[in-house]
């Protein structure tokens, strides 16, 4: 029998390449959507046999055209669907600009309702679906330097919920997942000295691997958490506990 169809935004490196791996591995059908990076998006097709779809997930309009062509090629629909693509434009508020308040905005939070609402009518009437949000633990704490994406991921818990709510009638779960400092090509960008100061509030002494948030995203996906819904799973190493 074929698995689920099991769509990962921002698929093709760090947390969402870990994600469509272990989806894949579990027996779901993993297809993943990137935006910018075609070269690793071609070298993750051709080292993991995984379709990648190129379209901008802040773009209402190709959310919905791009799963349509998704569930054309596969000839299924998208029963799971991971909100993971994200970015970031850290600065501190007084020397941000609209134009990297927009952007995560657009990107993280914009894009769990582009996403969403494309696969949304689809999970409601067949009475099964997953939706899972990777929010993060700076979502949850605060962190200097990034009013923006805070308020993004922030805003991912709330979207959660109120779908949640929504949803469970229709078999369908909506949860968060979030992670704290993890080892992908975002957390690089930060400051090396910065950096050792976070790990050293990081309890368990290291960042997460991408395949431990993957692992998370697992559980919720079973079968069997289906009455697990509207809730936020941390995985960030003990360094907040909400
Ligand atoms: N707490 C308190 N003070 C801080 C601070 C912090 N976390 N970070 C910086 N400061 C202080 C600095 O020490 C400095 O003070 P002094 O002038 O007295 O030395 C002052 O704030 C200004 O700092 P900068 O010179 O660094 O200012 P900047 O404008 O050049 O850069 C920044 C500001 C871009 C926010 C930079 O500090 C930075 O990159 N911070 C990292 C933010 C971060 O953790 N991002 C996470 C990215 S990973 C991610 O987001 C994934 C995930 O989900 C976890």
């Amino acid at each position: 029998m074929m698995g689920k169809l099991a769509l990962i935004t921002g698929g093709t490196r760090g947390i969402g390449a870990a994600i469509a791996q272990r989806l894949s591995r579990d027996g779901y059908r993993a297809v993943v959507t990137y935006h910018g990076n075609d070269a690793a998006a071609q070298a993750f097709t051709r080292d993991h046999g995984i379709p990648a779809y190129k379209w901008d997930v802040a773009d209402f309009d190709a959310c919905e055209q791009g799963v349509r062509e998704v569930e054309r090629d596969a000839g299924q629909p998208v029963e799971i669907l991971v909100n993971n693509a994200g970015v970031t434009r850290d600065a501190m508020l007084h020397k941000m600009t609209p134009e990297q308040w927009r952007t995560v905005l657009d990107d993280d939070l914009s894009s769990c309702f582009n996403m969403s609402r494309a696969v949304i009518d689809g999970l409601r009437l067949r009475g099964w679906g997953r939706i899972i949000n990777i929010t993060s633990v700076n979502g949850q704490k605060g962190q200097f330097g990034q009013t923006n994406y805070s308020a993004a991921k922030a805003g991912m818990i709330g979207f959660t919920k109120a779908l949640a709510l929504e949803s469970a009638c229709k078999g369908v779960t909506v949860n968060a997942v979030a992670p704290g400092y993890t080892a992908t090509d975002m957390v690089a960008k930060v400051d090396p000295a910065l950096m050792e100061r976070i790990v050293a509030q990081i309890p368990v002494g290291r960042l997460a691997r991408c395949e431990e948030v993957a692992h998370a995203v697992a559980f919720l996906v079973h079968d069997d958490s289906g009455f697990i819904t509207g809730t936020t799973l941390s995985v960030n190493g003990g360094q907040y506990l909400s």
